[in-house]
């Protein structure tokens, strides 16, 4: 009944077929993606925003801790990122993001109430534990974003909440949520908030336990979280796998671990539909070397999770920098946000 409909009204909409002539009038009504409009935007830092959104149809509420993928178009070409959903469960989503790129820096510096975000559902599985337990969340930088959204959620409604926050930020100025950190903390004795100014104090040190047992003497009987830079994350993994603990930590990471670039590797890329040939390294993604090339290449978290990305290999062969393992199979879907060029090879793309 409704493509009936649809149908009908193309007659009158033409050249446009009826759902982009809705979205001239309603930006948020698109049956082929899921968007969003900007209803507010909050400077947190000079680097740091807080962007409200309002989803439409397609959407589902998150759960406190997840993330969803976010696109914008940026000269033309639409971009997408993922990032961590900010605001506390049950109300509307809110990301904040932190300028170190191209996408960021426009989402951060450039994003005015009113603009439409492309969008797919929350998704991730970062998220509290189902039943009440003490807590220890371990962030640094933008890595604070899904925890925040944990303790906006739990510390308001829960009087047996027990959570130590430990956060890094280089400077006090560049410290996330720390005005509204300290108010809740001083109103909720279920929140302990430890901040360390690393231009100051130096990193905590995780390669032993003993910054640990001075700032949380009983880290170990807590379910941690952490999330913050690749070598943090790394070392809380071996730290709690060595102190016997590894079901008690939970990892966020915001970019992919890769192991070491393989000297020598690397080779010409070809992307037989848009007849393109780049010369590439056995480091660069083959994601960033399309995107490079001009070439419109999908893509979401960027980090081999949500396999947006896949491409079919025509020939050659590419390898996965998260393990080394090779693909050479003709057909194989390659993970273009992980994989590089490992010899010469041919994408459908
Ligand atoms: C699950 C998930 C949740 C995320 N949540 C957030 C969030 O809440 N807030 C946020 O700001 N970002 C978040 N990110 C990172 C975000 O998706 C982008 O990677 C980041 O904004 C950089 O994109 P860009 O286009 O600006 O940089 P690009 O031009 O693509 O890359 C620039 C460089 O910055 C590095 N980089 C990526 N993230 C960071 C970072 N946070 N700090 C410093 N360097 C970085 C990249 O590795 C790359 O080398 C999240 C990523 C994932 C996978
Ligand atoms: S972009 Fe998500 S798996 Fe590649």
């Amino acid at each position: 009944m409704k493509s009936v409909a649809l149908r009908a009204a193309a007659v009158f909409t033409h050249p446009a077929p009826p759902h982009d002539f809705i979205s001239l009038f309603n930006p948020l009504s698109s049956a082929r993606q899921m968007r969003g409009v900007v209803s507010a935007v909050r400077a947190e830092t000079t680097q740091s925003t807080t962007i409200a959104f309002r989803p439409g149809q397609g959407w589902s509420p998150h759960d406190a801790g997840q993330w969803a993928r976010i696109g914008v178009e940026i000269d033309g070409v639409r971009q997408w990122r993922s990032y961590s959903l900010s605001a506390a469960a049950g109300q509307d989503p809110e990301i904040t993001v932190t300028a170190c790129g191209k996408v960021s820096s426009h989402l951060a510096h450039h994003t005015r109430v009113g603009d439409v975000f492309f969008l797919a559902p929350p998704q991730g599985d970062f998220v509290l534990p189902s039943g009440p337990r003490p807590l220890l969340m371990l962030t640094a930088g933008s890595g604070i974003t899904p925890v925040m959204s944990m303790i906006r959620t739990l510390i308001p409604r829960r009087n047996d909440a027990d959570v130590v926050l430990l956060h890094s930020a280089r400077t006090r100025e560049s410290a996330l949520f720390c005005d509204e950190l300290a108010n809740l903390s001083a109103r909720h004795p279920g929140l302990h908030v430890v901040h360390r100014i690393t231009s100051e104090q130096g990193r905590i040190d995780l390669s032993s336990t003993a910054d640990l047992d001075a700032i949380c003497p009983d880290w170990r009987s807590r379910k941690t979280y952490v999330c913050g830079p690749t070598d943090m994350l790394d070392a809380a993994t071996q730290l709690w796998h060595d102190a016997d603990l590894p079901e008690s930590l939970t990892v966020e990471r915001f970019a992919v671990a890769t192991l070491p670039a393989v000297p020598g590797t690397g080779g010409r890329i070809t992307f037989e539909r848009s007849d393109r040939e780049v010369e590439s390294d056995g480091a660069t993604t083959l994601l960033e070397v399309g995107e490079e090339a001009g070439i419109l290449m999908p893509s979401g978290c960027r980090m081999g999770i949500c396999r947006t990305c896949l491409t079919p290999l025509l020939s050659g062969q590419v390898r996965d920098l998260r393990t080394g393992e090779i693909h050479s199979n003709e057909g194989d879907l390659i993970q273009t946000c992980i994989s590089a060029a490992a010899g010469d090879c041919h994408l459908d793309r």
